[in-house]
């Protein structure tokens, strides 16, 4: 949700945190802080909005020091504002502490301390937390941290500075991601690692319940009370993967790495013309001992889980659920040891998708996760991983993530498939084939296809309502699309099947409201048609995209995006691009702020 940078080392700490910062604040970006220890004093400065405001507060002087903690903030607690931001600090001002995550029992916690005398200035749980360190610091910040966490119930990320421990930075992790990053110049602590790429590509994992103190030799980890060690590893991602490389947003940058990140996806899963998952997946006889198959995820991803299950269902000739994570966390009853669960989360932390994985798992299911972070907490909490190679996605706006899912669902549907004989070998190199010249198919298409959205995109920009329509695996791309549309353009848009219009939605069309219908699956075409007229002859703007050539769709559309022919199955896989420049573009045209929309954050690991 939120972004944590922390830095101990030898170069001066302000740089480095800022720098950090800016490279996390899609994960949120309300408010941001920075607190700096110099000899003996903590620096805080902090300021309401994008990270931008605070390096002007700190444009005058640059704060001192070698040892900091710096906050990029989505509100769970209390408005966005000055007084919310992080770092907290506490009464004694000798405290500071930046936080992601949220403290279920903050306000027992906070009348406890009230009654002993403390008083608060913001809604924050995290000034709670601040102040439990305070209330048991006996000289040993580590230890205080460590005693504040006892009394807490809740999540956290924590990162800690002392003015009375001038060297020292303490950070712990419960349920909220935090890595170390280790360099020549020092120790950083993150909530993921596109904050720490122009630094260091040394990077720990840490777990749930490890505390660290980074002093100026080195870090120690401790978990329970014992020193652990953790494995330090490469991240295979570089700095420039993260920036946006000439481009005026990520979301666009994104769109269009999309044919080379499915064909690093497709390298990595595909060998000698067929599909190889290896330990990723399942053995025939485990496949066919599961009772029950669960797809689960949010948002974008839950939009991919459902044409996964589409795929699965083909695959296995048998029944696969698909439910949002939110809900099937409080509400599997039939999920038992015999069942898999295949989760998907392009950042690996979202909360409600590794509750799922959490519930599931005590049930003693199997879990098998979808997902790009390599490290996240999902990634490491579940049974096997088949990581989607999309690369950093930094808007918030999933688009590369989203089409990397859909390819290795399409490919465990596959390996599925062979392995319970329902496709031959012949049947899964064909269907290889056909993934594999996709990547290439996209290319042709985005070149030619912008011109057309854009014309589009003037268009609907200046509407306030729009509705999206599909049948079959149509729909599902549909409801991406429209998701696509609402989170940055802020227009209403509402995706629904096209047979179900008739009974409501049709009472909403009048002259010129913008409906995309999305036509691509070959037996349900002139069925579609029939809801294009429809909507039509009640004065709507229609917008057909489709890979069908009938003469029928130029009669009825008013606009129409002629995109490449597949198979239907993987027909979502083109279909979800120009939806993705719609949105795109007609963002832009409004003048909002693309890769970061209003009240959304890239990351959510809170309920
Ligand atoms: O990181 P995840 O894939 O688990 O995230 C799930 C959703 O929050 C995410 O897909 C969200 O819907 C996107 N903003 C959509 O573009």
């Amino acid at each position: 949700m939120c972004g944590i940078v922390a830095y101990n080392g030898s170069i001066a700490a302000q740089e480095p945190i800022l720098h950090g910062l800016e490279r996390l604040e899609y994960r949120g970006y309300d408010s941001a802080g920075v607190a700096i220890q110099k000899d003996g004093k903590l620096q805080v400065e902090r300021a309401k909005g994008r990270l931008h405001a605070l390096v002007e507060r700190l444009s005058d002087g640059p704060m001192e020091g070698t040892v900091g903690i710096g906050h990029t903030r989505w509100a769970t607690h209390g408005e966005p504002n000055v007084a919310n931001a992080h770092p907290q600090v506490s009464n004694d001002g000798n405290f500071a502490l930046v936080h992601n995550g949220i403290i279920e029992n903050f306000q027992t916690l906070k009348n406890a301390l009230i009654s002993e005398g403390y008083s608060f200035q913001s809604d924050t749980d995290t000034e709670v937390a601040v102040n439990l360190i305070q209330k048991y610091y006996d000289g040993n910040l580590k230890e205080a941290v460590a005693r504040a966490t006892g009394d807490i119930r809740g999540t956290y990320a924590f990162a800690a500075l002392s003015a009375h421990e001038p060297d020292t930075l303490v950070v712990a992790r419960m349920d909220s991601p935090l890595i170390l990053g280790v360099s020549e110049d020092g120790v950083f602590a993150a909530s993921d690692v596109a904050a720490l790429l122009d630094y260091t590509k040394k990077v720990i994992y840490l777990e749930d319940g490890d505390l660290v103190t980074i002093g100026a030799q080195g870090y120690t980890i401790e978990n329970q009370g014992e020193v652990v060690e953790r494995e330090v590893v490469d991240v295979p991602w570089d700095a420039t993967q993260a920036t946006k490389e000439g481009y005026d947003h990520f979301m666009i940058k994104e769109i269009h790495e999309q044919p080379k990140a499915l064909r690093d996806s497709l390298i990595r899963k595909v060998s000698g013309g067929t599909v190889d998952l290896s330990d990723s997946s399942y053995t025939r006889e485990e496949i066919l001992a599961f009772d029950r198959i669960y797809m689960s995820a949010c948002g974008t991803a839950f939009h991919a889980a459902e044409v996964g299950k589409r795929a699965l269902e083909d695959a296995l000739g048998r029944e696969v659920q698909a439910e949002v994570a939110s809900e099937l966390r409080y509400y599997m009853p039939f999920i038992t040891e015999k069942s898999l669960v295949i989760v998907i989360s392009q950042s690996g932390e979202t909360g409600d998708t590794l509750a799922v994985v959490k519930e599931a798992q005590k049930r003693g299911a199997q879990v098998l996760a979808v997902t790009n972070v390599v490290g996240s907490s999902i990634d490491r909490a579940s049974d096997k991983v088949i990581h989607c190679d999309a690369g950093p996605e930094i808007s918030v706006a999933s688009t590369k993530a989203y089409s990397t899912q859909l390819l290795s669902l399409f490919l465990l549907a596959l390996d599925f498939g062979e392995k319970v004989g329902r496709y031959s070998p012949e049947e899964v190199r064909a269907r290889v084939k056909e993934l594999s010249e996709i990547p290439d198919t996209i290319e042709k298409m985005l070149e030619k296809t912008i011109p057309e959205v854009d014309a589009i995109a003037e268009k609907i920009s200046k509407k306030d309502s729009i509705f999206y329509l599909g049948r079959g695996l149509d729909y599902l791309s549909a409801k991406e699309g429209a998701l696509k549309l609402k989170e940055i353009s802020y227009i209403h848009a509402n995706a629904l099947p096209s047979g179900e219009l008739k009974h409501g939605t049709i009472a909403l069309i009048e002259e010129g409201l913008p409906v995309v219908t999305i036509i691509t699956q070959s037996e349900l075409v002139e069925k579609s048609i029939s809801n294009v007229k429809e909507v039509k002859a009640r004065g709507a703007h229609t917008i057909v995209l489709t890979n069908d050539e009938a003469p029928e769709v130029d009669s009825v559309a008013d606009d129409k995006i002629l995109i490449p022919k597949t198979s239907d199955l993987y027909a979502p896989l083109i279909s979800v691009l120009p939806q993705q420049l719609l949105a795109y573009k007609t963002s832009v045209l409004l003048g909002n702020d693309v890769d970061k929309p209003r009240n959304l954050a890239k990351s959510v690991t809170v309920e």
